[in-house]
């Protein structure tokens, strides 16, 4: 019974959206008329065994109500002239454009500012293993050095060898690539980042980094400064100053924090620094022969500063009313 009724179903179907609105009536009394096929398998329903008798009495009334409703819409497509189909007074639909999100703006800007300086753009993994993301920067298991980068661990599987992680910051990507490529090195390295923090105004467990790392012979602090210098300029305005602050990271020696003149203010904007001999080592890159730098930068803190956004939960909110001023 039930393959009868599924029968009837695919063949009516077709037919009815085979059909011209002139056949509707006698499609009617053939498909739902007293004497219909349908008619009588459902009047046979109640002679079915108890078990079966709810299922098919179910299918057997969808398909009778929506032959009802099909029949109905081919009928009353008749029933209009042609021409009132279309009212040229009702107002078009308004197209919504889509836009791109304010950190994929400011990537995109940064992206463009140091391809013009013949950086190449590089990526990496989210999930990252402790080596790349800690051991070959140079922070090993137990240095208090890793308190600065909170957390998110993954569950091992059964006998791995490896712990994995969500990256904490972009700069594995320098091991990777160093490991990849021979000097000279002009990358930046763009992406997801993760942080085990407490979410506020000012952090945020997912946010963005863009790491950059130029590896050649004979390259200085000086190099580096003309590089963040131009960067600044090109982002945040020709008159935007910036200077370089003694800091501390594992993986670079000096380090330095770089701060730029904002609005009256010197703003924290990113790390940087000369990479460390044994990071060019675990990268493969002979330290005698070759230097460079890197820096990591914060692109919901640049792009916060840019378009005076007061709250980094915003970019990730989903809020069209937001994501519609940009
Ligand atoms: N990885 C560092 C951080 O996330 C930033 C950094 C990158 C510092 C490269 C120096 C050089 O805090």
């Amino acid at each position: 019974m039930e393959d009868k009724l599924k029968q009837l179903w695919l063949t009516a179907q077709a037919e009815i959206a085979a059909a011209s609105p002139a056949d509707g009536e006698t499609l009617r009394t053939k498909y739902l008329g007293r004497k219909s096929e349908l008619n009588q398998l459902l009047g046979d329903i109640p002679k079915l065994p108890s078990a079966e008798r709810a299922a098919v009495g179910e299918l057997g009334n969808h398909i009778k109500a929506e032959l009802t409703r099909r029949l109905e819409e081919l009928v009353s497509r008749q029933a209009k002239p042609a021409d009132d189909l279309f009212d040229p007074t009702i107002p078009g639909l308004t197209q919504r454009l889509g836009r791109l999100h304010p950190l994929t703006q400011t990537t995109d800007q940064l992206i463009e500012l140091f391809q013009g300086l013949g950086f190449s753009v590089a990526e990496g993994p989210e999930v990252e293993t402790e080596d790349y993301n800690f051991n070959l920067l140079n922070i090993p298991a137990n240095h208090p050095a890793r308190d600065a980068w909170d957390t998110f661990w993954i569950k091992p599987d059964k006998g791995a060898k490896e712990r994995a992680l969500l990256r904490t910051h972009t700069s594995p990507v320098q091991i990777r690539y160093m490991q990849d490529h021979r000097p000279p090195i002009r990358i930046i390295a763009p992406g997801r980042t993760f942080r085990y923090e407490a979410e506020n105004a000012t952090h945020s467990a997912v946010f963005y980094q863009l790491e950059g790392l130029l590896i050649d012979r004979g390259i200085t602090v000086a190099h580096l400064k003309a590089v963040i210098d131009l960067m600044v300029k090109g982002l945040l305005g020709e008159g935007v100053k910036s200077r370089l602050r003694p800091s501390f990271f594992p993986f670079t020696e000096p380090s330095f924090e770089v701060d730029v003149w904002f609005k009256g203010h010197w703003l924290e904007l990113m790390g940087c620094g000369m990479v460390h001999p044994t990071v060019l080592a675990n990268g493969g890159i002979d330290a005698n022969e070759f230097s460079g730098f890197a820096f990591g930068l914060g692109l919901d803190r640049i792009a916060m500063l840019k378009y005076g956004i007061d709250d980094i939960r915003l970019f990730l909110s989903g809020k069209l009313d937001f994501l519609e001023e940009f």
